[in-house]
């Protein structure tokens, strides 16, 4: 896919948040809530690919952070969600991400681990400027028939080998 859907679907909840820690965790569960609300399923990649953008916006020393999430659409076999997560912060992080190397005999790094799963978890990603500093639009994609997740159910993202 990779294509900018914005135009076709409908802005459904956004919410906005102080840019600090304890305000994670509660912008996932806004986002669950609002898709699973709609039909969306994944709520495992939804909440995890929301918690690695707003711990993003929180390093970035952003004051606030807003996330947008839009209406579910389908095709006949996959349905996608549109989700945005903006801050005041006007740094865009690089379009190109890749996982850091561990290297045998060296400490593994740390850092650098979010943007890289982010896009292994998604069907698009890319960073935007915004009037107020930028917006990281993800889409997540599910299949139309697959389980929820949790439990025993089974994931729908496509899981890339990684080296870290
Ligand atoms: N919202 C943002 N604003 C400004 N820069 C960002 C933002 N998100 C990511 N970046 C930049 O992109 C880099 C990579 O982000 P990524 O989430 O992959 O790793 P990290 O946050 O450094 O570490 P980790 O997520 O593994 O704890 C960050 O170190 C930062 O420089
Ligand atoms: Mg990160």
């Amino acid at each position: 896919m990779g294509t900018d859907h914005r135009h076709d679907v409908g802005l459904s909840k956004a919410s906005t948040f102080s840019a600090v820690p304890g305000f994670v965790g509660l912008a996932r569960r806004f986002a669950v809530d609002v898709a699973q609300s709609n039909g969306w399923r994944d709520d495992f990649t939804l909440g995890l690919v929301v918690s690695e953008l707003a711990t993003n916006a929180v390093e970035a020393n952003a004051v606030l952070f807003t996330v947008i999430v839009f209406d579910p659409y389908e095709d006949e076999s996959c349905r996608y969600l549109l989700v945005e997560v903006v801050d005041d912060c006007k740094t865009l992080p690089a379009k190109k991400q890749s996982m850091p190397l561990v290297v045998t005999g060296r400490v593994p790094p740390e850092r650098g681990r979010g943007l890289p799963l982010v896009s292994t978890l998604s069907e698009e990603w890319h960073p935007e400027e915004r009037d107020v500093g930028k917006a990281i639009c993800v889409t997540l994609k599910e299949e139309l028939h697959a389980p929820a997740r949790g439990g025993n159910g089974c994931p729908s993202a496509r899981f890339k080998p990684s080296v870290a």
